[in-house]
């Protein structure tokens, strides 16, 4: 069974420096490498999604400049429908500036740029292409009257709304609620008033928020893998241990595959599994979406 999953979310032009270790405030260090290409994370989201046999259809903005067309071939040479990531006039494509130290660790400042363009109009063009069977995912990094009326329009039509809450955005609390599930890191979970020390902690923390604060809820915890609660049960799923060069992206391909199974059917439990063992693959790989499994 192949069923659609639509993205709403970003696309960046990713400048990415290795450098041995972050600088301190005020400090200049020389990077060893750089490396420019796809990212944001609704692009990797859809590329991971699409890597993992899910037919994708990706909605986002870019600027009308060199990037942004770069950025759509990229896009559709992973196999992902570009036809509405449509470029927008006199605004840049946006750009994220990312730093990757020795131990694969990652900073990174983005620049919205043309992801800011994306409005409630542009979800509600959407509206008749949601129904039951339809999944939508959608990320912290379109403004945030995207995410509002996308959680609304999927309510109304029926159709499953995935959030990754990343970075965090002060969405309405019925945006959460229809989150299904939300998904979001151990520092995003903690604004959200979720905390835990250990696995167990965080398992027994997304079993209490799991239908109030959204209808299922995901907490990934890096090396350690992630947690998943819905109403009626949680589990725990630890990630194999690895050795990780480069983490940038791999809570997308997290979140892209998790998707990607949820979408066809797969229970939350299942999904979660798919999911860390594609987010452990990524870490071992140098890049984003390159290091991403095909399956
Ligand atoms: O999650 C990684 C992504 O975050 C990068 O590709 C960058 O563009 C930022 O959106
Ligand atoms: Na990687």
């Amino acid at each position: 069974m192949k069923r659609t999953l639509l993205v709403v979310g970003s696309v960046n032009v990713d400048a990415v420096s290795g450098v041995e270790r972050f600088p301190a405030p005020g400090e200049t260090v020389l990077a060893s490498s750089y490396r420019q290409g796809l990212g944001g994370k609704g692009a990797n989201q859809a590329v991971a999604a699409a890597l993992d046999g899910a037919r994708v259809e990706l909605v986002a903005r870019t600027g009308d400049d060199a990037g942004g067309a770069a950025v759509r071939a990229e896009l559709a040479g992973w196999g992902v429908d570009v036809t509405d990531v449509a470029a927008v006039r006199g605004v840049p494509t946006g750009i994220a500036q990312i730093l990757v130290d020795a131990r694969g660790e990652n900073m990174i400042a983005v620049s919205s740029g043309a992801n800011d363009a994306l409005d409630a109009a542009a979800v509600d063009a959407l509206a008749d292409r949601l129904g039951p069977g339809t999944t939508v995912l959608s990320q912290g990094e379109v403004p945030v009257e995207v995410l509002d009326r996308l959680a609304e329009v999927c309510r109304d039509r029926g159709a499953r709304f995935v959030l990754n809450l990343a970075p965090p955005r002060d969405v309405a609390p019925r945006t959460l609620r229809t989150a299904d599930p939300l998904v979001v890191n151990e520092h995003e979970a903690r604004t959200l008033g979720l905390d835990g020390a250990d696995p167990e902690d965080w398992r027994l923390a997304c079993a209490a928020a799991a239908g109030r604060l959204a209808e299922a809820v995901v907490v990934t915890l890096g090396a350690r893998g992630a947690v998943a609660a819905t109403c009626t049960s949680s589990a725990y799923v630890a990630a194999p241990v690895v050795d990780a060069v480069d983490a940038t992206g791999a809570g997308d391909a997290f979140v892209g595959v998790l998707a990607s199974r949820l979408a066809v059917g797969v229970d939350l439990g299942g999904a979660v599994q798919s999911a860390v063992a594609a987010a452990s693959q990524a870490v071992t790989r140098h890049g984003t979406v390159e290091s991403y499994p095909r399956r």
